[in-house]
């Protein structure tokens, strides 16, 4: 049986529908007892439960060998995850496949690469078998602009004009369900990343042609991008974050192409074209 956090997420969800696909026996565990009361499927079981009661995370546990662990980038994170870890150590998971981030490091200057960090070091340190799957930035990160741009045909950003390889939340899901089923990858970190690194002018142009109209990309300066989002109530640490996100990224690194997606589904990561086609209606 293999447990997956974080299921009624975009990550966790598709992971769930993957290994269903695949004939693999899942448990879906959520907080909300309404999820996924809609899908019927033979193979799925659902725990409801959160990451802060140790009692729900080791009911969800029970007769679990691998776990695939993520949740929301939150200040209380390495706490919550440390409780997933103790559980599943305790209770006899063989191996947790963790979601982690492209650019974790305990010396990084953003709060969640630091967080993803300190829990990948927990694992490491843990008597389980582990996995990392370090995506680059989303794809459908982008989708937050679609009512911009359906709007006003302009989208603001801190990002800059640097180059960055996104990479398709299905395909991440892909991987961590493929690596959940096989069953190995021990001690392994996968590096996710599209097959082309792009500006985020360069995505305005390619929006452009798609939607038949003027799109324009606003470079805003990480401080005023913290600001605007601070002003919108958004917590501090988050506005931080994803104001000063590209800091995350050392220059030699921004643009890293990686083959990871290829050589485990065989073929060739979704490029930004196919995403935005595939998700155009967003930004209409
Ligand atoms: N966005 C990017 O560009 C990017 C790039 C690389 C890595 N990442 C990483 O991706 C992860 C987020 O994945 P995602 O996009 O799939 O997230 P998401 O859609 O926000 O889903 C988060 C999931 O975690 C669950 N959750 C949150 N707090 C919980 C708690 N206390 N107890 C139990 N469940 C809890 C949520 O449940 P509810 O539905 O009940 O809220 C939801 O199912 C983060 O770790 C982030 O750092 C993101």
């Amino acid at each position: 049986m293999i447990l997956v956090t974080g299921a009624t997420g975009q990550i966790g969800r598709l992971v769930v529908k993957n290994l269903l696909k695949m004939d693999v026996s899942v448990r879906a565990f959520v907080r909300n007892e309404e999820a996924f009361h809609d899908f019927e499927d033979s193979l799925l079981e659902v725990a409801v439960g959160t990451f802060e009661d140790t009692k729900s995370i080791e009911k969800a546990v029970e007769g679990v060998e691998q776990l695939f662990l993520v949740g929301r980038d939150h200040p209380d994170q390495v706490m919550q995850h440390e409780n997933v870890i103790e559980v599943a150590e305790r209770c006899g998971v063989k191996h947790i496949v963790k979601l982690s981030a492209f650019g974790a490091t305990q010396e990084s200057s953003i709060d969640l690469m630091r967080w993803h960090a300190e829990t990948e070091e927990r694992l490491k340190n843990s008597k389980m078998n582990w996995t990392f799957i370090r995506p680059h930035l989303y794809m459908h990160n982008l989708l937050r602009f679609g009512d911009r741009v359906a709007e006003s045909g302009i989208f603001s950003a801190p990002m800059g004009s640097d180059k960055f390889a996104l990479v398709d939340v299905r395909d991440i899901a892909e991987v961590s369900a493929k690596v959940l089923k096989d069953g190995d990858h021990v001690s392994n970190i996968y590096t996710l990343t599209g097959p082309t690194a792009v500006t985020y002018e360069e995505i305005a142009e390619q929006l452009s042609e798609i939607l038949g109209q003027p799109v324009k990309y606003n470079a805003v300066p990480p401080k005023e991008f913290y600001e605007e989002l601070l002003e919108k109530g958004t917590p501090s640490w988050r506005a931080k974050d994803l104001a000063y996100i590209t800091e995350a990224y050392p220059d030699d690194r921004k643009s890293l192409i990686t083959n990871d997606i290829n050589t485990l589904l065989n073929r060739p990561a979704r490029n930004i074209t196919a995403f935005l086609r595939d998700y155009q209606a967003d930004f209409r």
